[in-house]
């Protein structure tokens, strides 16, 4: 419960707070490393100028500002365990202006709004401004939140980016010491509970007419990178029926996990890559990734399994090797029930009607789900589009979603 210097529950202007919110994404969208679209990844240059403009943000409400070893941008208030609401402001290539950065830029505004209120919330809140829960840089993912939530995994800092540097290169780089690392972890009875704010990034809102949204669980996840081992020859000179062809090969299995998808999860081949790579050779290898996710734990291992079975099957029939790396496994995680109550509350409290539903789309509150209860509000983004310049939530909306995340803030009892 908040306990407030005024008894009247704090005047809310979700127009205002809607327009504020575009601002600030409009200024933190311009900071890419390319002119034409929007990248931003984990530890670059452009990650610190968003971080630095984040904690100015953060700074600006009185919170109490620091950066973690990992850069993560983290804002502080109160006294004892925490209530952390927080998102991602790294982004994926070609990126919208909403997804991760919205939560980090609502977190911020509802804070401000209680602050300037004279809210003083009876537990301790902090914001979080997360990198790498994109995968965007290297083939990891949800990295710095998992270091929060006290389970890293050591063998990350050895990943490589697509130029070959290190997570603890990029580290050092940006200023940090992977040594540190370990001590990023925050104790159970440091967090109260992780909330976070996100576009929906799918249709089910827009379709509801619905602005807001109550998250019951984020799909589990698997993911594989693939390669596919044939032999380089020359296009003009082999026959088809004496082809070790990699890339057709992959092409198929490219088909295999389309088909396997079907059954009510979805498998995505979003990278392939054949070597090497000219147009008159044909190709020897070829190494490609997979992403499969389904609400059913036990659906999942069995299309993997699937998966990897047709794969063998395909290798054999054209006498090629095919390998399987496992890149990024994650359950089905749940959202705290006594949570989700307290978001329709403040749903309904702005007006809305507290409709839930599944994610799709992973997010950092798969990693803080092992410190402590998580919550999580979506908001209605134009389409269903996201990963994807296109992307678009309403100020309308935002100033809505704000609000809510105000009236969460000022209801929220520990679970
Ligand atoms: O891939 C995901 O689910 C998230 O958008 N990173
Ligand atoms: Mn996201
Ligand atoms: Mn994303």
């Amino acid at each position: 419960m908040t306990k407030r210097e005024k008894a009247v529950p704090i005047n809310l202007d979700p127009e205002a707070l809607g327009r504020r919110a575009e601002a600030m994404l409009f200024k933190l969208a311009a900071i890419s490393a390319e002119p034409e679209r929007l990248v931003r990844l984990y530890l670059t240059p452009e990650y610190r100028r968003a971080a630095d403009l984040v904690a100015l943000w953060m700074r600006e409400t009185g919170l109490q500002v620091f950066e973690d070893p990992l850069g993560n941008v983290r804002g502080r208030a109160g006294e004892g365990p925490r209530l952390l609401i927080g998102s991602h402001i790294e982004s994926v290539v070609d990126a919208g202006r909403y997804d991760g950065t919205l939560g980090v830029v609502a977190a911020i505004l509802a804070y401000d709004t209680l602050a300037r209120a004279g809210a003083k919330p009876a537990f301790g809140i902090e914001l979080v401004a997360f990198g790498d829960e994109e995968a965007s840089r290297f083939p990891t993912t949800l990295s710095t939140s998992a270091a929060l939530a006290g389970h890293f995994e050591p063998n990350t800092l050895a990943l490589k980016d697509a130029a070959g540097v290190t997570y603890a290169e990029a580290l050092r780089a940006y200023g940090k010491n992977p040594d540190d690392v370990a001590g990023v972890a925050l104790q159970p009875q440091d967090a109260a509970a992780y909330v976070e704010l996100h576009i929906e990034q799918g249709p089910v809102l827009e379709a509801a007419e619905q602005p807001l949204g109550i998250v019951t669980a984020m799909v589990g996840q698997t993911r594989l990178s693939i390669e596919v081992k044939g032999e380089a020859g020359h296009a003009g000179t082999v026959p088809m029926n004496l082809r070790r062809d990699a890339l057709a090969g992959a092409a198929e299995m490219t088909l295999a996990a389309e088909k396997i998808g079907e059954g009510g999860m979805v498998a995505t081949v979003g990278m392939i890559e054949a070597r090497p790579g000219a147009v008159n050779i044909i190709p020897g290898s070829v190494r490609f990734t997979l992403d499969l996710r389904a609400a059913s734990n036990e659906a999942r291992s069995k299309a993997i399994a699937a998966f990897r079975h047709e794969c063998e099957k395909i290798a054999a029939r054209r006498k090629l090797e095919v390998t399987f790396a496992l890149t990024h496994e994650i359950p089905t995680t749940p959202c705290e029930p006594r949570l989700q109550d307290q978001l329709a509350a403040a749903i309904e409290a702005v007006g809305g009607k507290p409709l839930r539903l599944p994610s799709g789309a992973g997010h950092d509150g798969m990693s803080m789900a092992k410190l402590c209860p998580i919550a999580m509000l979506f908001v209605r983004c134009r389409g269903g589009v996201s990963h994807n310049p296109a992307e678009y939530a309403s100020p309308a909306d935002m100033g809505l979603a704000v609000a809510a995340l105000v009236r969460f803030i000022e209801g929220f009892k520990r679970p």
